[in-house]
């Protein structure tokens, strides 16, 4: 059968992990996804950098519409982050037909529901397991993985900037610039920082999962979102001196026959819990379904090869899919946007 041909539209920090693992694992990946899975064309502004990055392995462009014109290929992959040009060029690709795969939370978060009702209309799927939590499979868990239960709440430490930040306040006694400097330095951190710090970032991440736990749309402006900025050392030692660490938590629960909450804010979880002792850039999710009880999801949140991970899951499901006969094939990869429309999201 011939190789399934993707366009990479970014090359940056994860689309380069996304070109290195696939090289390095490839075996492996193909065998799974039952076919050879071929990167035809990348896009960059920047071609001499993309140049050195995959050699001649695949088509350098500097156009993504290249990639989107292009009839051979069969999946897009959008990297390159924002939302304005990342909408127009997801919408492009859904109509000229292409399974789309993306990492961006703040684009799904805001667009999630025109992107995916445009999907479903072309009978395309839509991919997004990088988008949250990086390397954590926690879309594939809350889909598949718990599809048995009703959700009854999720809470996370879904940002790796910010717990970073107070992991090195609490353990280093560091000044929140400085620390925030080195998650910076250290590759975290978002282009615009303040989307990590307010608590944006984690709200984007914590409005999807939300949307697919409850099977509601995505409604990130009826979040209520805090973030770190207020935080001060005393406030973190304090905390600590009655047996609590403080997380930014991305919350969102089921009120039944209230609605459901969606909230980002600073919490005080007991020192003895395991999310209290998630440090650094680490990111943890628990999520609690009425037949599984409480579950704990936990791993690298950000980063190239992690998110390339979750980026290369969804290649490799998109391709499966791709290849059954579409009579057949469960439309598992996309939000319901028709489904509870009527259920409100509350803040607290
Ligand atoms: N800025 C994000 C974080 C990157 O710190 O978690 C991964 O989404």
């Amino acid at each position: 059968m011939k190789p399934i041909q993707v366009g990479l539209i970014g090359l940056g920090t994860v689309g380069a992990g996304v070109f290195e693992v696939l090289r390095r694992n490839r075996e492996e990946i193909e065998r799974r996804a039952g076919r050879a899975i071929r990167v035809a064309m990348v896009s960059r502004r920047d071609t001499a950098q993309a140049r050195a990055t995959v050699g001649d392995a695949a088509q350098v462009v500097a156009d993504p519409r290249e990639i989107i014109r292009n009839p051979d290929i069969d999946i897009v992959v959008e990297l390159i982050g924002g939302k304005t040009q990342a909408r127009e060029l997801v919408l492009e690709a859904i109509a000229a037909g292409k399974h789309v795969v993306t990492a961006n939370k703040a684009l799904l978060a805001v667009h999630g529901t025109e992107i995916f009702e445009a999907a479903q209309q072309q009978g395309v799927m839509v991919a997004f397991e990088g988008a949250v939590a990086g390397g954590i499979p926690i879309i594939k868990a809350l889909r598949e993985g718990l599809t048995a239960n009703r959700i009854q709440w999720i809470a996370g430490i879904i940002n790796g900037t910010t717990n970073f930040i107070l992991s090195e306040m609490r353990d280093k006694g560091l000044d929140f610039d400085v620390a925030l400097k080195e998650a910076q330095a250290l590759g975290y951190a978002e282009a615009d920082p303040t989307f990590d710090i307010e608590g944006v970032d984690a709200a984007h991440k914590a409005t999807i999962m939300s949307a697919i736990a409850f099977g509601i749309p995505v409604q990130f402006d009826k979040a209520y979102v805090e973030g770190i900025t207020k935080l001060s050392a005393t406030d973190i030692r304090y905390a600590e001196q009655l047996g609590y660490r403080i997380k930014l938590l991305g919350i969102t629960k089921r009120r039944e026959g209230e609605g459901i909450e969606l909230r980002v804010h600073p919490t005080l979880v007991p020192s003895k819990r395991l999310i209290a002792n998630v440090e650094g850039a680490m990111n943890a999710v628990v999520v609690n379904g009425d037949a599984v009880g409480t579950t704990l999801y936990y791993g690298k949140g950000a980063g190239s090869e992690p998110t390339a991970s979750a980026v290369i899951a969804d290649l490799v499901d998109v391709t499966r899919l791709a290849t059954s006969d579409p009579q057949h094939r469960v439309p598992h990869l996309a939000f319901q946007p028709g489904a509870m429309r009527d259920v409100g999201v509350l803040p607290m």
